[in-house]
């Protein structure tokens, strides 16, 4: 039997993403049908921030934690050196509002993924639902792709569009989309884990 995939998850905040993954890893493992339990399992989650409710959310699943410190040095050796001791298959950042720095990119090479709120390489960076609001975007929706070293701006792996019609605001944008994300993310693990995803330059190919 295979070895199950090592999944670290990087998070910041509510945690509602780092959420979708855990119930997906617990509903596939007692299900007949099981592709991910079978070769994911998240090893720990790691969080830029000390009273991130994802924090919560990991330790009800019996998850192994740890906290970033907050000067930017400190945070970019602590998290280099917790990955190479970790040895993940796959990094996920799933909520994760820190920059990754270009040592730990090039170390995990295809290896890190992100969930971004918006059709990139539309609207890019921070707020992102009021970025499509603001610009009178008609259409929006989530992207997973690998991180590279620029801004969300890796290879794209999957896409989810989502309308916005004319009531809409950031916050209800954001509410719109935020369901696709987690399957989107979800999905785009599995792929991964089942060695489903190959990648050519920017191309990314599901096989
Ligand atoms: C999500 O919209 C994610 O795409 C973005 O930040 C939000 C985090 O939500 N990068 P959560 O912490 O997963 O609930």
């Amino acid at each position: 039997m295979n070895l199950p995939k090592k999944v670290v998850v990087l998070v910041s905040g509510r945690g509602t993403n780092l959420q979708a993954l855990i119930d997906h890893c617990k509903q596939s493992k007692t299900a007949k049908t099981a592709k991910m339990a079978k070769i994911a399992k998240i090893s720990e989650v790691i969080s830029s921030n000390k009273d991130a409710y994802a924090l919560t959310r990991a330790k009800e699943a019996n998850i192994k934690c740890s906290t970033l410190p907050t000067k930017r040095d400190d945070r970019d050796i602590f998290l280099f050196n917790r990955l190479e001791e970790l040895k993940p298959d796959l990094i996920v950042l799933a909520g994760y509002m820190k920059i990754v720095p270009g040592k730990i990119v090039k170390h995990f090479k295809n290896k890190i993924i992100n969930i971004h709120p918006a059709l990139l390489p539309s609207f890019p960076g921070l707020t992102p639902q009021k970025q499509a609001i603001d610009h009178g975007a008609k259409v929006s929706g989530c992207t997973v792709h690998f991180v590279d070293e620029g801004v969300d701006s890796g290879p794209i792996i999957l896409q989810q569009s989502v309308e916005i019609v004319e009531t809409d605001t950031a916050d209800s944008l954001a509410e719109k989309i935020l369901p696709h994300e987690h399957r989107l993310l979800v999905n785009a693990v599995d792929l991964f884990c089942n060695e489903r995803i190959r990648i050519e330059g920017r191309r990314v190919y599901i096989i």
